[in-house]
């Protein structure tokens, strides 16, 4: 079958929410070697060496994994990063610095938001870094280097597989980052490197759990709304929950910092309102519960990602989907997964055309 192809599948972006494991390896392949990173041919260490600051810009889905490069760069490699909505930088007057780095991310390479950062990074001098999944697209050209997703033709127009090729690609710069700069535990960059080996079979095991989130997808999908909520690293898997849910099913969703909730949104929980949480980070995992019972007192009804070991913390929630147990700082490569389900059989229980959402194009150009 041609990856253009939908064979088995109704929709290409079921189809694309399973090819996830391979993009996974794929991205990954070469990339490896004896528990270190390496970017074969990138020749770009002495910019990396000496980089003060990363600035990250990207739009949608593709900001959603930055948001997550920008933790794991300033834990593992200790470099400030900021992280920029493409559509929103080049109304900020950036204060640039000759060694400062910006990463664009984009799916297609051809979003002219992110487009018009990468001109404005590179009309100052700096030095712009691409992460694409199309060799040739724009943004491959005119950026100064380019590493590549491998993730295959995405046609269903929500992301998914190129999503988690974005991630492998912020953990594998990371941890190739830390261990240039020699900035964190080597044995511990090189587990983490082994560890990220193991994600495609943990994705595949979330896999797993599509006829359970299909039943959920069922008995929620005539809500009106849903918030998501998520602390620490499971603030932008949340973000990208909603975003996915959004685009496909037209349910209005709104993601929070768990730590917000009490500053406004707790106000917009009654009766019946379901909220989604993530639960994967165990360190965080007592304070975001105390959260949680606060809108569960107040009658919200809620759905709980949970991490395996963390599901005794979760017994109040009405539902529950558990994730294999991984390390916290990989958790977002699998707490997608069920996230994306949810989207797509939400979408096909309200009857939209899931590969195609109505006033969505695959990638965004024009001014
Ligand atoms: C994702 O599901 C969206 N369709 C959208 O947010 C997308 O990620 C965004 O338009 C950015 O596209 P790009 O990665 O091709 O630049």
């Amino acid at each position: 079958m041609s990856e253009i192809e939908k064979g088995e599948f109704e929709h290409f972006m079921l189809k694309e929410i399973h090819e996830q494991p391979e993009a996974i390896r794929k991205t990954l392949a070469g990339r490896i070697k004896d528990g270190r990173v390496d970017f074969p041919d990138l020749e770009f260490d002495n910019v990396f060496k000496n980089t003060g600051k990363i600035i990250i810009a990207a739009c949608g889905t593709s900001y959603h994994a930055g948001m997550v490069g920008r933790l794991v760069i300033e834990k593992l490699a200790r470099i400030p990063v900021e992280i920029d909505l493409a559509s929103e930088f080049r109304y900020r007057e950036v204060l640039w610095n000759p060694n400062d780095l910006v990463i664009v991310i984009s799916q297609s390479g051809e979003t002219s938001d992110t487009l018009a950062a990468l001109r404005e990074a590179r009309h100052n001098g700096i030095k712009v870094l691409a992460i694409t999944n199309v060799p040739g697209s724009t943004i491959a050209q005119e950026a100064e280097r380019v590493i590549y997703t491998h993730a295959g033709p995405e046609i269903a127009i929500a992301s998914t597989k190129a999503y988690s090729a974005q991630l492998l690609i912020m953990y594998l710069l990371a941890l190739y980052l830390a261990s240039l700069r020699d900035s964190y535990n080597p044995v511990e960059l090189e587990g983490l490197a082994n560890e990220l080996l193991g994600v495609d079979a943990m994705v595949e095991s979330v896999l797993q759990e599509q006829q359970h989130i299909k039943e959920l997808a069922e008995k929620y999908h005539k809500v009106q709304s849903i918030f998501f909520l998520g602390r620490g690293l499971d603030y932008p898997v949340a973000m990208e929950g909603a975003l996915k849910l959004k685009e496909t099913s037209y349910v209005h969703a709104e993601a929070y910092a768990t730590g917000e909730l009490l500053h406004g949104p707790l106000a917009l929980i009654e009766q019946g309102v379901p909220v989604l949480t993530l639960i994967s980070q165990d360190k965080l995992v007592d304070k975001s519960m105390s959260n949680i019972k606060e809108i569960k007192a107040r009658g919200a009804v809620v759905l709980a990602i949970c991490k395996e070991n963390l599901q005794e913390h979760c017994q109040e929630c009405d539902e529950k989907i558990l994730l294999p147990r991984i390390n916290p700082m990989l958790a977002p490569i699998v707490a997608v997964v069920p996230l994306q389900i949810f989207a797509y059989y939400m979408a096909l229980f309200r009857g939209n055309d899931v590969d195609k959402p109505r006033n969505l194009v695959k990638s965004v150009m024009g001014d």
